[in-house]
């Protein structure tokens, strides 16, 4: 059985990679995948995430990087998936994401959302609050996969140095 876990990833958490580890045990095959989406503005482009993504997932042998566009349950079914991966941290993720898993079933009643919990551990890990903590000189060893870290470093020394 085949699953996406979609999402932004910009970029990728020690969260979302506990998330992976747990879905690519679950199902045969786990398709990670980036939403283009144009109308927000990442740090880091759709083939830099991408990159990121590869680097952190190439041990994990079920586990593929992909990038969509579009409605995510045509996606799937272009991709044979009938499962989404979503990850619930806190009580305050739970409204917006049972939201889409709805809207998605109405669109596509063939595709299960499945929730899963990152360990408690990461549970106050996102990727926003990474960027703003690195972005203030903020410590974020330990909440972001090293070479993350080292990218998310110079990203944020590049967009300093041209301001
Ligand atoms: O990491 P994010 O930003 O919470 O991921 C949100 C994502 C990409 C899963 C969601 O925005 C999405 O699936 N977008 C695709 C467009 C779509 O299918 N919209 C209708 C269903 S709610």
């Amino acid at each position: 059985m085949a699953a996406i876990y979609p999402g932004s990833f910009d970029p990728i958490t020690n969260g979302h990679l506990d998330l992976i580890e747990r879905s690519s045990r679950l199902f045969d095959r786990l398709i990670v995948s980036i939403l283009r989406n144009e109308t927000k503005e990442p740090l880091f482009s759709v083939e830099e995430r991408m990159q990121m993504l590869r680097e952190v997932v190439h041990g994990y042998p079920n586990v593929e990087v992909d990038c969509f566009h579009g409605l995510l349950v045509d996606y799937a079914a272009q991709k044979s998936a009938s499962v989404v991966i979503r990850g619930i941290r806190a009580i305050s993720d739970y409204e917006g994401e049972l939201q889409m898993a709805l809207m998605n079933r109405r669109l596509a009643p063939a595709i299960e959302t499945v929730f899963l919990m990152a360990g408690e551990a990461y549970s106050f890990i996102s990727s926003r609050l990474v960027k703003e903590v690195i972005g203030l000189g903020g410590n974020i060893s330990g909440l972001v996969p090293p070479p993350v870290e080292v990218r998310l470093r110079n990203r944020i020394l590049e967009t300093k140095g041209r301001t």
